[in-house]
C-alpha cells in the first residue's frame, strides 16, 4: 500500500523523518464469504454465485476476533466475494466495532442500497471502499455484469448522501487503463473521499488473465496522472486520500517524478521513502481466507500458513519456522534477478512476490511487474543473474528476452 497523497502532502508540508516501524499487529483483511454476485476477469478468489462449503460460521469469526485482538490487530477490512452476501455481515461488524477496531467494508457496492444503507450507516464503518474499473459499459465488461455499474454509483452515492467515508477502488489493466482520466473526474466531481488505484496482481482469475495486464508504458503515464492529479486538488485545497496497491515499485517511481518536478524536495521524500519501506506482505497485512487460512496477503492463497481453527492467529503469523514469512519479513528481502541488484530495494522491498511466484515459480525472483527500466534503477544486463529480464507483457508472454 502506497499512499501517494501522503508524499505529495509532505512536498509543502514535511515533517521529519523517522526510522521505519512497523506496527504491533497487521492490518487485516478478511474474505468472510467466497460466494459473489459478479464473476470479475481479475477476481484473485475466483469467486461466482455459488456456495462454497467450510466457511467459518459467525461463531467461530467471532473467535477468531479475540485471537486478532490478542495479536493486536488494529484494522479489519471486511472483504469476499461480496461480503454483503453474508447474512451476519453486519453481526460481524458491529461485533468489531464494539472491540475497538478500525473496521472496513470492501464491497463491489452492487448491493448497497435503500434496503441496507440505515444498517451500514448505524454500525459506523470506518470506510466503505466500492470498486469501479471503468466507466459504464468499461465497468460492466470487466465485472461481466450488465448494469453493474449505475449499482455501484447508487450505492456510493447513498453512502455519501450519509456522510460514510467511501473510496473507489480500481484495478486498472491494458483493456480499462482508457478510462482512468474519467474515474478521476468522476471521484472530485461526486466528491468521493479516497481513490485506490491497484495494479493486476497474478492471482486467480487474475493470473489466467494477467496477459491483459498493463504494458508498462501505460502503467508509467498512468503513475503520472495521478501523482499531477493528486498535487493539483492538494493545491486547489481538496484533501483526497490516493493510494496504490499491488506495486510497490511506485515508491522510487514517484522519487523520479519528484527529482523532475521539485528538485529541491528530492532527498525529503527519499528519506520519507525509506521510512516507508515499500512492499509490507507478511509483515504489516495479512489474509485470512472464507475457510479461515492465513496467508501472508489476498494474493497469496495458493500458499497457506495456517489454520485458525487450529492454532491461534498470532501464533500462525509470528512462526519463522515458515520459510515464505521468514523470508518476507525480512527487510529488504534477499532478491534474485533486477530486483537483487536494484538500488532502490530498500524502497521498494521486491514489490509484488506473487507475481515473481507466479511467472517464474521461485518467490524470490524479481518482480516482472516492474516497470522502471535497468538504467532508472542502477542495474546493468550483466550486473544482475543470467542479464535477462523476466517479462509477462501480452506480447511477449510469460517469457525470457535479453535485457
Ligand atoms: C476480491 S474483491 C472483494 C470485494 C468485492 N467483491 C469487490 O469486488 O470489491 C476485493 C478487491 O480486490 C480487487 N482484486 C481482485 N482481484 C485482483 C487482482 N488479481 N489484482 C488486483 N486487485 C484485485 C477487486 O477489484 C476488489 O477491489
Ligand atoms: S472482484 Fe469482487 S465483485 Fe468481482 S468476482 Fe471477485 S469478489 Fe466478486
Amino acid at each position: 500500500m502506497f499512499r501517494i497523497a501522503h508524499f505529495i502532502r509532505e512536498l509543502d508540508q514535511p515533517t521529519p523523518a523517522g526510522p521505519r516501524r512497523n506496527p504491533p499487529g497487521p492490518v487485516v483483511i478478511w474474505n468472510l464469504i467466497r460466494r459473489c454476485n459478479l464473476t470479475c476477469e481479475h477476481c484473485y478468489s475466483i469467486s461466482a454465485d455459488k456456495d462454497f462449503p467450510g466457511e467459518l460460521n459467525t461463531a467461530e469469526v467471532f473467535k477468531v476476533m479475540d485471537d486478532l485482538k490478542a495479536a493486536r490487530v488494529p484494522v479489519l477490512i471486511l472483504s469476499g466475494g461480496e461480503p454483503l452476501l453474508r447474512p451476519d455481515i453486519f453481526d460481524i461488524a458491529r461485533r468489531a466495532k464494539a472491540m475497538g477496531f478500525y473496521v472496513a467494508l470492501s464491497s463491489n457496492g452492487t448491493l448497497i442500497d435503500e434496503s441496507n444503507i440505515d444498517a451500514i450507516d448505524e454500525i459506523g464503518f470506518d470506510y466503505v471502499g466500492v470498486s469501479l474499473d471503468g466507466i459504464g459499459a468499461t465497468h460492466d465488461h470487466f465485472r461481466r455484469k450488465q448494469g453493474a455499474f449505475e449499482a455501484s454509483m447508487h450505492g456510493i452515492r447513498l453512502c455519501l448522501a450519509r456522510d460514510i467515508k467511501v473510496g473507489v477502488r480500481y484495478t486498472m489493466t491494458e483493456g480499462n487503463a482508457h478510462d482512468l482520466p474519467a474515474l478521476l473526474k468522476l471521484v472530485e466531481d461526486e466528491g468521493i473521499d479516497k481513490f485506490y488505484f491497484s495494479h493486476l496482481n497474478y492471482a486467480g482469475r487474475g493470473n489466467k488473465n494477467r496477459a491483459g495486464d498493463a504494458r508498462h508504458r501505460t502503467t508509467r503515464e498512468a503513475m503520472e496522472l495521478l501523482f499531477e492529479t493528486c498535487l493539483d486538488l492538494h493545491r486547489r485545497g481538496i484533501e483526497k486520500d490516493f493510494v496504490t496497491g499491488n506495486n510497490d515499485a511506485d515508491g522510487p517511481f514517484l522519487l523520479q517524478w519528484v527529482q523532475r518536478r521539485f528538485p529541491e524536495r528530492a532527498a525529503h521524500i527519499e528519506a520519507k521513502l525509506r521510512q516507508w519501506g515499500g512492499n509490507a506482505s507478511g509483515v504489516n497485512v495479512a489474509n485470512i481466507d472464507n475457510l479461515g487460512i492465513v496467508h501472508p496477503d489476498t494474493m497469496w492463497w495458493h500458499v497457506p500458513l495456517g489454520d485458525v481453527r487450529k492454532r491461534a492467529f498470532g501464533d500462525i503469523w509470528n512462526d519463522l519456522s515458515n520459510p515464505l514469512l521468514a523470508g518476507l519479513k525480512q527487510h529488504p528481502r534477499t532478491l534474485e534477478g533486477r530486483c537483487g541488484a536494484c538500488k532502490y530495494l530498500d524502497i521498494c522491498n521486491g514489490s509484488s512476490r506473487v507475481r515473481a511466484s507466479q511467472v517464474t515459480g521461485n518467490h524470490w525472483a524479481e518482480d516482472p511487474g516492474c516497470y522502471l527500466d535497468d538504467e532508472e534503477i542502477g542495474v546493468t544486463a550483466a550486473s544482475y543473474e543470467g542479464g535477462e529480464r523476466v517479462v509477462t507483457t501480452p506480447w511477449v508472454r510469460i517469457a525470457k528476452v535479453s535485457a
